[in-house]
């Protein structure tokens, strides 16, 4: 199905300077079976000035936020990653035109995946400053709730990715999904025992083994709770300026919003 986002142009993603190419992301190695941390290896190489900040957006979708704060944040470098390919595709046509128009955006890139995995097979320990998830679709119908990007399983990568001191932040119109989100959040940045069920909200599927095992041998909270502070690119009375969110708020619907920041330091 295409969503017509190129207006009969074709959209080029410019692959290897905007687009992640297959030759930046290998296939995954067959000792990833034995070796599961075979397949990581380091996104910030994919940059022109790898030792910069590194932030990372999952679902980027048509690109708003990405544009807006990398241009006013050359000195980060942004991965935007997105699972739907004329997205992916119509977000880093964007980035390209920029930077052959006006010479800026060379801290963007976007990548045509699904950010979970990412983030679970590929992405090496502590590189990640933020971690960015707004208006994240919100798999209403329970046989889908797998979908979400907020697991047990994705909590531990991005804890893992995240550096010490960086921040998990997250916005959604949607009240359901941000039960859910919460429920989890419960887990892993306040003491309640992994094994023990959540009294209010949704009920949520138990954490993989190893993902139990870590947060019942954890000695210090892995996150921290702290408050949404709207990046300077959003606008008056916004908390990001995504598209979604400026569709969302012109139907009048509410946001929630929240950040988790991985404990033991301080990113910078
Ligand atoms: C509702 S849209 C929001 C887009 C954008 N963040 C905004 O606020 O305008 C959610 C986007 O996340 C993408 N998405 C959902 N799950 C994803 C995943 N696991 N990895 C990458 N992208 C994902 C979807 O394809 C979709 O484009």
């Amino acid at each position: 199905m295409s969503f017509g986002l190129g207006h009969g142009v074709p959209l080029d993603p410019a692959p290897g300077v905007v687009a992640i190419s297959a030759d930046e992301l290998p296939p995954l190695p067959d000792s990833i079976i034995s070796d599961p941390e075979s397949g990581r290896l380091d996104p910030r190489a994919w940059f022109k000035e790898p030792g910069n900040r590194f932030e990372l957006e999952i679902g980027s979708g048509k690109g708003a936020f990405l544009v807006q704060q990398a241009d006013l944040e050359p000195n980060t470098n942004f991965l935007g990653i997105e699972w739907a390919g004329e997205f992916a595709a119509y977000t880093s046509d964007r980035i390209r035109r920029r930077q052959e128009n006006a010479n800026t955006h060379r801290n963007v890139r976007v990548m045509h995946s699904d950010a979970a995995q990412f983030l679970q097979w590929r992405c090496p320990d502590n590189i990640i400053d933020v971690l960015h998830l707004y208006f994240s679709d919100p798999w209403p119908k329970t046989k889908h709730h797998k979908k979400r990007v907020i697991q047990h399983q994705t909590m531990f990568d991005i804890w893992r990715c995240l550096k010490p001191g960086g921040e998990l932040r997250v916005v959604t119109d949607h009240d359901d999904l941000w039960a859910w989100d919460e429920a989890h959040f419960e887990h892993w940045a306040s003491d309640k025992n992994a094994s023990e069920p959540t009294l209010a909200g949704p009920k949520i599927p138990e954490a993989p083994a190893k993902v139990r095992a870590f947060l019942d041998a954890r000695e210090a909270l892995p996150y921290e709770r702290t408050s949404f502070a709207a990046p300077e690119s959003a606008g008056e009375h916004e908390l990001v300026g995504t598209n979604f969110e400026r569709k969302f708020r012109k139907e009048g619907r509410s946001f929630n919003a929240g950040v988790l920041r991985k404990t033991g330091g301080t990113a910078n």
